[in-house]
């Protein structure tokens, strides 16, 4: 068995080797105006090829193992982080997954049908339940957790990108680690994290950590995937809701998103987002990806170059994986699209 800690009551397990490092981004902070920019590595670690996954599973795990299920199930696109990361960690605990997907980007190229994560999901032995295009994600999750019971599985189902309290908690823990290491790191405490934001958990989770340990932290998420208005409403919800949990309710806190990375829309490669990775891999040796990471580093360029973050603010800004995205894409560092 994995070693499991209990935190405020909530049984835990440890999918990460430890703390995730925080390095600093001198070279591309240079080059773009930042004197203190860090990144935290999130990519690195756990099972499945690692990503901000890992951290909402560590509670999420411990309930479905303790509650004896067999099964797990997610509702994702083809090239999901969020399902390899998944099966990774099912079979780390001999669970089985089961993903259904549908087509939510609608990219035709060769290397998006088979490379990337769709060559890992195969070879990680992911379950893949195509939901037809005219059904609703929520109905058929529900219908394929009764069949599978029926066939005599135990599932459990996960919400979208993994978001819910429980998974929220983890980014909860990594607000605590940010802060103890740039402390150590500067003498001060982070004033701006950056963060790409999809369902909203990992988002919600860092807004509620700083707002427990009462620093003046912002935590700036760059949509990739909602409009501004229902990021900030689910990034609040999420975010409300844990601090609720964690005994907390009526602590302060303010939800920041913006929009300017969306570009035309989730899994739509943007010029800014292509150059962001291409600037981090020259400067620094480190890959983003076109669908989340290189959008919030596009994000945090252009809101350095208008002036909203000053040069000397420390930044620090998550890698939350994705790296397999990058072979999946490889037909728009070509040109050819
Ligand atoms: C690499 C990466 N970054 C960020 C996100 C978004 O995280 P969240 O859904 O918690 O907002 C995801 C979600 O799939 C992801 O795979």
């Amino acid at each position: 068995m994995i070693p499991g800690i209990d935190v405020n009551g909530v049984p835990k397990f440890n999918l990460l080797p430890g703390v995730t490092p925080l390095e600093p981004l001198s070279r591309l902070g240079a080059h773009i105006g930042l004197s203190n920019l860090y990144i935290k590595r999130d990519d690195e670690g756990g099972r499945g090829g690692g990503g901000n996954k890992i951290r909402k599973f560590e509670r999420q795990f411990a309930k479905m193992v303790a509650d004896g299920h067999d099964t797990v199930i997610i509702a994702a696109h083809h090239q999901s982080n969020a399902a390899r990361e998944l099966s990774g960690t099912a079979a780390r605990f001999g669970l089985r997954s089961v993903v259904a997907v549908k087509d939510l980007i609608g990219r035709k190229t060769a290397a998006f049908g088979e490379n990337g994560n769709r060559l890992l999901l195969s070879l990680l032995g992911t379950e893949l339940v195509e939901v037809p295009a005219d059904e609703d994600f929520v109905n058929f999750i529900k219908q394929l957790a009764k069949r599978l019971q029926f066939e005599g599985a135990s599932p459990f189902i996960l919400p979208f990108g993994a978001s819910d309290v429980l998974g929220t908690m983890g980014y909860v823990d990594c607000a605590d680690e940010i802060l103890e290491q740039v402390r150590v790191e500067t003498g001060r405490d982070p004033d701006v994290v950056i963060v790409p934001t999809g369902s909203g958990g990992t988002q919600a989770g860092l807004v509620a950590g700083f707002a427990r340990r009462g620093v003046l932290t912002k935590t700036v998420g760059f949509t990739i995937l909602k409009s501004k208005e229902d990021a900030i409403n689910a990034v609040g919800k999420l975010a409300k809701e844990t601090l609720g949990e964690l005994g907390d309710k009526d602590l302060p806190f303010e939800i920041i998103v913006d929009d300017c990375a969306l570009g035309d829309g989730y899994g739509q490669t943007t010029p800014d987002s292509l150059e962001a990775i291409r600037l981090t891999a020259q400067l620094e040796g480190l890959f983003l990806d076109p669908v989340y990471t290189g959008k919030a580093m596009a994000g945090l360029i252009s809101q350095t170059r208008h002036g909203l973050i000053d040069s000397d603010q420390i930044v620090v800004f998550i890698h939350t994986g994705g790296l397999p995205l990058l072979f999946a894409y490889v037909d728009a560092f070509k040109g050819e699209e």
